[in-house]
């Protein structure tokens, strides 16, 4: 799919957001190693804590599907700014594709594409855990 069309997807998300707390919607559409596209929206709760951001709800429903690897993913929010996922998203994005793009969708359609490494220098990884048994 075209750097447009996944960011339109992603904007399109905007108005399935469920954030009656922050009233912050977010959307974002992630883009599999295959080409296939999944999207997602932020779902909050009264709780708070079990609150789910757009880039999560993307990546779970590709991961739910069988989609392990991703290229790249697009985050929309009604923004001047351009709004940077948070670290708990930077860290599922890292379990499954460290070398991902995010492309970050301000509110009039314009993108600022970064390496998922710049977001997230020395990540953590299962390769911590698998050196520690072996020793
Ligand atoms: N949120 C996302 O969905 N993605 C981000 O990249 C940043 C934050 C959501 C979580 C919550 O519903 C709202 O934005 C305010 O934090």
């Amino acid at each position: 799919m075209s750097t447009e069309g996944l960011c339109q997807k992603a904007m399109e998300m905007l108005k399935m957001a469920y954030v009656p707390y922050s009233n912050f919607p977010v959307g974002a559409a992630v883009e599999c190693e295959d080409g296939t596209v999944y999207t997602g929206c932020n779902i909050e709760n009264a709780g708070y804590t079990p609150t789910n951001c757009a880039e999560r709800t993307a990546i779970f429903k590709a991961v739910s599907e069988g989609h392990r690897r991703f290229k790249r993913i697009a985050v929309a929010a009604d923004t001047e700014r351009f709004t940077a996922p948070c670290g708990v998203c930077r860290q599922v994005m890292n379990e499954f594709s460290p070398d991902m793009e995010v492309i970050l969708v301000n509110r009039d359609g314009k993108t600022k594409t970064l390496a998922l490494r710049e977001l997230l220098p020395y990540g953590f990884d299962n390769s911590y855990i698998e050196e520690s048994k072996s020793k």
